[in-house]
């Protein structure tokens, strides 16, 4: 009994570590808000382009809210004023980016004489709100920075649109610094189809599934317990033949036998325990 969770768990291991060294690590990348995306250098867009509406750290006397350069990423940030009464309408600021993760860093005002120090906005996700934000200001002179007002992990390895907007009754101040959104080498660069075909097996095409890996399991006919475990021992023997193929079935393996070995574990625990 013992010997037999022993050299699961010890198989476990090996396809773990095989399958983060096929996957490759993921990798934090930065869209800046002036100088775009780390890699890609695609920078955000701002809506409405009405001169005076966004605003970045170039704006002199004209902007109450002065933060300071050095204390900011990258030295930029872009802020917009959002007031309704003045007819320019909904203010917002998207970008695209390909990956699993979002956060949001955003510069806060609080007592600034004469300015409107209110941060409020909502999140929209491929399209959907996914989320909002509020800071009210408190009596302190002092700007905050580098404050993660969004963040989001767990999304498909896939193309998802970001936009920060507000549209509401209030006036408020938006100044956002950067994002940084977490990058996954897909299993083949050269076929970017990939991605795309493993998730078209799921019946959620919401790009907010819970985790990737539970799509991609739904999407792949379910192999037995057993099945899968003489798979992988043969894999861990291939090595080099696999590394270009099937690491969904690696995924898959692994977390049958670290299940197995988990509810394993528990079964063997409570008997003891009884
Ligand atoms: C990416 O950055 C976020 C926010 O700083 C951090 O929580 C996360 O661990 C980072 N991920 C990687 C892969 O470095
Ligand atoms: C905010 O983060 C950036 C990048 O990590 C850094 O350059 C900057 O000094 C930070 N600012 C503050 C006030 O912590
Ligand atoms: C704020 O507004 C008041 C009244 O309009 C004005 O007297 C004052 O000088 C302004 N303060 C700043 C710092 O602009
Ligand atoms: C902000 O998000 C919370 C949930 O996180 C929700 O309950 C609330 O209604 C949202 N507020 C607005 C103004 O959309
Ligand atoms: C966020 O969205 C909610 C619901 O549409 C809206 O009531 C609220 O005013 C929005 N907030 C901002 C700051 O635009
Ligand atoms: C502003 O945003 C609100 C809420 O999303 C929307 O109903 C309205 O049509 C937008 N106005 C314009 C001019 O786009």
């Amino acid at each position: 009994m013992g010997s037999i969770s022993c050299a699961w768990a010890s198989r476990a291991l090996v396809l773990l570590t095989l399958i983060s060294r096929v996957l490759g690590d993921a990798v934090n990348r930065t869209i800046d808000d002036s100088l775009g995306d780390s890699v890609t250098g695609q920078r955000p867009t701002y809506l409405p382009e009405t001169p005076g509406v966004w605003e970045d750290e170039t704006c002199g006397a004209g902007c109450f809210i002065q933060p300071d350069r050095s204390l900011a990423f990258d030295g930029t940030w872009t802020a917009a004023t959002y007031k309704p009464s003045n007819g320019v309408g909904n203010v917002s600021l998207s970008f695209n980016f390909h990956g699993t993760a979002i956060y949001i860093f955003f510069i806060l005002a609080n007592n600034q004489p004469n300015a409107t120090t209110k941060t409020e906005c909502n999140f929209t996700l491929d399209g959907a709100v996914v989320g909002n934000y509020s800071h009210s200001p408190t009596s302190s002179l002092d700007l905050e920075y580098n404050v993660t007002v969004f963040s989001k992990t767990g999304l498909l390895n896939q193309d998802h649109t970001f936009q920060i907007g507000a549209t509401g009754t209030d006036d408020v101040f938006i100044n956002f610094d950067y994002a940084i959104y977490t990058f996954e080498n897909d299993q083949d660069n050269s076929t970017p189809t990939r991605a795309s075909s493993e998730s078209s097996g799921t019946s959620d095409p919401s790009p907010l599934a819970g985790s990737s890996t539970s799509s991609e399991s739904s999407g792949t006919s379910d192999p037995s317990p057993l099945a899968g475990s003489s798979t992988s021992s043969k894999q861990t023997t291939s090595t080099g033949a696999i590394v270009g193929g099937v690491v969904s079935g690696i995924v898959l393996s692994v977390t049958l036998v670290v299940f197995l070995l988990w509810r394993k574990r528990r079964r063997s625990q409570n008997t003891i325990a009884m």
